[in-house]
């Protein structure tokens, strides 16, 4: 047995996430926590809301609300999706929380302490209509690269350029539209990841078994030069400095957000140094795409340059996009489908399944509602659903809902065990090796033998000449439900336990071998999957 440390990248607080989050992060990770849990592992899964920045800021003052309040509401709201997702978190944070900021302040004192920290004069835009400073999304303009008028003071969202505030051309106030901007001078803290740039590259060339998409972004970052980082916004909301001279400033959310992860498990556990202080723990982390830079060079380095005993991730699995009708989920264009509505159209198990067999680990992937439609209705519906119902459906009616004695073994149950031993063995390696969509596709061949071998051996024709010999079907074919709701449990936790209950059988992870005791008691599970249609309510 080992423990595992496993984090899915905090979603922001504001706004409900859309598909495209849960399939980045949140679900493959669960479906991981799940999968050691089943090996009989230790686990940790952590995660919780980032609430810091100015995208919440501006979103609290959209919604008329304090954003200490806004975050409450909101982070309730993603805390009661999840939960209905399935997302077996150990705790779900808050980056706003007491241990955060606790945390948030140690660590940067450790590295103010170890040199560092640089202080620095910059010029940023200021609105004196506004009284204040307008850092990142607080001002928007026009790209100067591709001359959206939308562009905001840290990227523009339509050509993806990162920008300063003073790239964009006829800046104005996201508050109140004031285009009187000036530039002035302000002090700020930097993070001389220049100066840490020797260990972090000692420390990334013994991680060389990230998976390639990850590799490549960190080694990318590395190529082009390390530069050093301003860590501090004049802000109200946010971690407070703990540095005189900086009383009014608070941390960039960047800098505070990963601390989070920490903070997750010292607030909900005593035990939490185990996990972060311990050699004898594998930590996992899972993220997309563009959050691969924070993981893999900023946060590390502020963890070796605090010097303070930290774990620093064992492995970063990182996600391509998902596409939504051949274009972006866009949160603020209101594009794509949300986790809210997507839980009012279909149970949580269909999305869960759709989104890990087609999981953008290798390139992005486009969701589609025909594509969604027809991929669950095929495996869900006509593989897992019919293997349940009519397995248990002839049990029950010519067995008396009572689990038949097994005989000895025919030849297809001596070579159903070695495929099935087989297919079992590939399918922990697929989730051992973080592969989303072979574990998935391995997945559905386990369901697709048992329902062959339902087929090949018949028990409906042999029945009538053969009662033992049906009895040995019906108890392998018994047998072969609860191993195809074993396997399905990380992926589809909720119509797995709900089959798993009515055969009275654990989630464990399955042995092939092992037969159901005869003489139990077993309940017919009504139809797990209804087909689904693209024109069904939603
Ligand atoms: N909120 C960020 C995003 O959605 C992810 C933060 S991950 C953390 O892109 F580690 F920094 F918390
Ligand atoms: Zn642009």
């Amino acid at each position: 047995m080992s423990k595992f440390l496993i984090t899915s990248a905090l979603p922001y607080v504001n706004g409900v996430k859309h598909l495209g989050n849960l399939a980045g992060s949140l679900l493959p990770a669960d479906i991981h926590a799940r999968f050691r849990r089943q090996t009989g592992h230790e686990v940790l899964f952590l995660c919780g809301t980032d609430e810091h920045g100015t995208p919440v800021e501006l979103a609290a003052q959209a919604a008329g609300l304090p954003v200490a309040d806004y975050c409450v509401r909101q982070h309730a709201v993603q805390a009661d999706i999840y939960r209905r997702f399935g997302l077996s978190f150990d705790h779900f944070s808050r980056t706003s929380g007491e241990a955060n900021r606790r945390l948030t302040q140690e660590i940067f004192l450790a590295l103010d302490k170890a040199g560092f920290i640089e202080e620095r004069t910059i010029r940023q835009a200021y609105s004196p209509t506004d009284r204040r400073f307008l850092p990142d999304r607080y001002i928007v303009g026009t790209c100067p690269h591709c001359g959206s008028s939308a562009a905001r003071g840290d990227q523009c969202e339509a050509c993806t350029h990162l920008l300063d505030p003073e790239d964009l051309i006829e800046p104005r106030s996201a508050i109140s539209g004031a285009t009187d901007i000036e530039f002035r001078e302000t002090r700020h803290l930097f993070l001389k990841l220049t100066a840490l740039e020797g260990r972090l590259r000692d420390w990334l060339a013994t991680r060389h078994d990230w998976p390639p998409l990850v590799r490549s972004i960190a080694n990318k970052w590395l190529q082009e030069g390390l530069r050093d980082r301003c860590i501090t916004r004049d802000l109200d909301w946010g971690v407070p400095v703990p540095k005189p001279g900086f009383e009014d400033k608070v941390f960039y959310v960047w800098f505070d957000a990963p601390i989070g992860y920490i903070a997750a498990a010292l607030e909900s556990r005593p035990d939490w140094r185990d996990w972060w202080q311990a050699d004898d723990v594998t930590y996992l982390q899972f993220l997309a795409k563009d959050n691969v830079p924070f993981h893999a060079i900023s946060f590390p380095a502020t963890l070796l340059g605090a010097g303070l005993p930290f774990k620093l991730v064992d492995t970063i699995k990182g996600f391509n996009w998902l596409t939504y009708e051949g274009g972006k989920f866009s949160t603020s264009q209101r594009r794509g489908i949300f986790t809210d509505t997507a839980l009012n159209w279909c149970p949580a198990d269909t999305w869960r399944w759709w989104l890990a067999a087609n999981a953008p680990e290798n390139g992005d992937t486009d969701f589609t509602v025909e594509r969604f439609v027809d991929g669950v209705n095929k495996d869900l519906a006509d593989i897992f659903g019919n293997l349940v119902n009519r397995c248990l459906s002839f049990a029950a009616s010519r067995f008396d809902s009572t689990v038949p004695p097994r005989g000895g073994p025919g030849p297809i149950e001596r070579k159903l065990e070695s495929d099935l031993d087989a297919h079992l063995t590939r399918l922990r390696s697929h989730h051992e090796a973080l592969a989303f969509r072979k574990a998935a596709e391995e997945t559905r061949a386990i369901w697709k033998l048992a329902n062959a071998y339902l087929s090949e051996a018949a028990p409906w024709s042999v029945i009538g000449h053969d009662r033992d010999r049906a009895a040995t079907i019906v108890n392998t074919g018994i047998g072969l439900v609860r191993i195809a709701a074993q396997v399905a449990w990380p992926f589809i936790p909720f119509a797995a336990e709900q089959v798993l209950n009515s055969l009275g059988e654990p989630v464990t992870w399955p042995k092939s071998a092992d037969a159901l005791p005869a003489g139990r008691q077993f309940r017919v599970t009504p139809v797990l999957f209804p087909r689904v249609s693209a024109t069904m309510e939603r």
